[in-house]
């Protein structure tokens, strides 16, 4: 940042203290980065427009002077500079004003690509604890602000240079002259800055308020079938509109020290005013020492002058102000190692078919441990179920498969390499989790499939949703593949939406899959269905499955055994049945019937 100190900070204005008062601000120059042609361009017709504006008031006064002394002829000449300056100044002011909007905007867009690109790169756990008001005005409100700054800063101080010459015109009017409008323009500047260091604190709590409210709207969005299905409407309003009472005694506070100092502040120019005219009619006459145009030059400026000198004190707000705004931006932008997704370099050298855990442990919360030392192997073609009381650490257990989390002891292994160690691109090609509640995007049916692979052609995704037994309830809908599914799939059933997953990690088509109680909403037919694929899918691939009705255990070639974080028997169903009294009790529990059990067998 090259800007000049703001007003008022003493003795601490070199640049690299500058630097480390706004360390955010200045992190952000990586971004001007691809500009800094148009921002040089900006700034040499910032100060042309500048510098222009400040001949009206010389070419006004000549104009007054020449018109009351009967000089028609020079007025006109003048009168000519006038339009000319107004019109080259105009071409200025225009070209600087389109160049900075193209500039921001630029910057802008960069910024809040960048915080979306980080905030997907984020862990899992990071998300879910910041909630989402954290990040969307992040990526909205700041990244705006943080995108303006720079540039605003950097015109005012422009703007500031180019004027604060007419303070040294003033004194070759007249030198005393000069000390009056500083006094004043030092008061004014006193008052501003008072207000500004009033405001940063508002500014703050203003902008935590902003945040809790807009969290409270995207829940409410979000959860808006629980709340009218629980009949939470109060509590949610009353949540909503205690962040909002906030945030509006906040504005009111600003508001009422904005009115106070602004009364102050206009006081003071009238009282200015009044004293460059007691000094003229006082001092100046009396002498007779004056130029007549000198002193219209001020009157006509002085204005000008003011709002200057006001936004003066406001550079410490815009530079306190971006700086607070790139903060919150760098929230993001640096989450420390520990809040980012890791990946590894590791290619996998042939198609994935091994997975092993060894001895893995895992807990979301320290000093709580989920899994409690987890080792087992699998091999495709398999299917493998994994059975266990619900929070037992099943889809834990897929969670560090995916490397959502990472074990904090042992290891998961894909054909022997830790899945941490893998790429990205290598895991994401080998292993995909199928949800249980999937989350649908606000957009067509065919898109939403095809999200798993946005290469697919639209036959690869009929296929993939008629093996997973939605193609014809899609084709009935609406417009079919062209549907447009509300956000997250408010307008489908649980078991299409089930459906809907299923299909996408079809088209996906990894050699490994994680059903993680996928079928849980499906009807009778449509989980046979299911459940035969899932068979089917393990002659050739690995395919885990959790499920919540037991009976397609039967068919699997092997199941694992879970209690407490602990693997505690494995094997066949037949074996199960007869090994483990743990798992005998399980599937009775589970509720499945003889005639299903005969039906399976068939
Ligand atoms: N993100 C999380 N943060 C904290 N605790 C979690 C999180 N996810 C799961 N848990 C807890 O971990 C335990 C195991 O969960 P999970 O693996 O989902 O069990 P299962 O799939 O066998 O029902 C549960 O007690 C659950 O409450
Ligand atoms: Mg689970």
């Amino acid at each position: 940042m090259q800007a000049k100190r703001p007003a008022g900070s003493s003795g601490r204005g070199d640049k690299e203290g500058k630097a480390k008062k706004y360390p955010n601000l200045a992190s952000l120059n990586k971004f001007h980065k691809g500009h800094r042609g148009k921002i040089a361009l900006l700034m040499v017709l910032t100060a042309l427009s500048g510098g222009l504006f400040l001949a009206y008031p010389f070419a006004s006064s000549r104009i007054i002077i020449n018109l009351t002394s009967g000089n028609f002829g020079e007025m006109l000449n003048f009168a000519a500079v006038l339009l000319g300056l107004i019109a080259l100044n105009a071409v200025a002011d225009y070209a600087a004003g389109y160049l900075s909007s193209v500039i921001s905007k630029a910057l802008f867009f960069d910024m809040r690509k960048t915080l979306v690109d980080k905030t997907i790169s984020l862990s899992l756990s990071a998300v879910y604890e910041k909630g989402s008001g954290f990040f969307l005005e992040r990526m909205n409100e700041d990244s705006r602000e943080a995108s303006n700054a720079f540039l605003s800063i950097s015109k005012l101080v422009i703007k500031l240079a180019v004027n604060l010459t007419f303070i040294a015109y003033i004194a070759a009017v007249n030198a005393y002259l000069a000390l009056v409008f500083l006094a004043g323009l030092t008061v004014i500047v006193f008052l501003e800055y008072f207000r500004v260091s009033r405001m940063l604190a508002n500014m703050k709590k203003s902008k935590r308020a902003m945040e809790k409210i807009k969290s409270a709207e995207s829940e409410l969005l979000k959860g808006i079938k629980e709340i009218k299905g629980l009949g939470g409407r109060e509590a949610i309003v009353a949540k909503h509109s205690g962040a909002s009472d906030a945030l509006l005694n906040i504005r009111k506070a600003r508001e009422k020290i904005e009115r106070n100092l602004s009364h102050g502040i206009t006081l003071i120019k009238a009282a200015i005013d009044f004293a460059i005219l007691l000094f003229v009619a006082f001092v100046l006459v009396p002498q007779g020492e004056y130029e007549l145009a000198g002193i219209l030059a001020v009157w006509n400026y002085k204005g000008n002058i003011y709002e200057l000198v006001s936004s003066l004190a406001g550079i410490k707000d815009l530079f306190v102000n971006g700086e607070l705004a790139a903060k919150r931006l760098n929230d993001i932008l640096s989450a420390p190692e520990n809040e980012v997704d890791r990946f590894g370099e590791l290619q996998l050298p042939s198609a994935a078919a091994a997975v092993e855990f060894r001895d893995a442990v895992f807990g979301y919360l320290p000093g709580q441990p989920i899994l409690k030392g987890v080792s087992f192997e699998a091999r495709a073609p398999a299917a493998v179920g994994f059975v266990g009381r619900s929070g037992s650490g099943k889809s834990t257990i897929f969670s560090l498969l995916t490397n959502f989390y990472r074990p904090q002891g042992g290891r998961a292994l894909i054909n022997g390499i830790d899945v941490t160690e893998l790429s990205e691109g290598a895991l994401r090609g080998a292993v995909t989790p199928v949800l249980q509640d999937p989350y649908i995007f606000n957009d067509t049916v065919l898109n939403n499939i095809r999200f798993a692979k946005p290469s697919a052609s639209d036959g690869e995704v009929f296929a993939a949703a008629r093996k997973a037994c939605i193609h014809d309830e899609i084709l009935e809908m609406k417009d079919g593949y062209g549907t447009v599914i509300g956000e997250n799939g408010a307008t489908v059933s649980g078991g299409q939406k089930q459906r809907l997953e299923i299909a996408r990690a079809l088209l996906k088509d990894t050699p490994i899959l994680l059903f993680d109680e996928a079928t849980s909403a499906l009807d009778k037919a449509n989980l046979n269905k299911i459940n035969d694929l899932l068979i089917e899918l393990g002659k050739e691939k690995l395919v885990f499955v959790i499920a919540h009705r037991l009976a397609v255990m039967r068919r699997c070639d092997r199941v694992v055994v879970l209690d407490d974080g602990k693997i505690i028997a494995s094997g066949t169903h037949g074996e199960l049945m007869q090994s483990s009294a743990y798992y005998q009790e399980l599937f009775k529990k589970s509720g499945e019937t003889p005639t299903e059990t005969r039906r399976e067998e068939r």
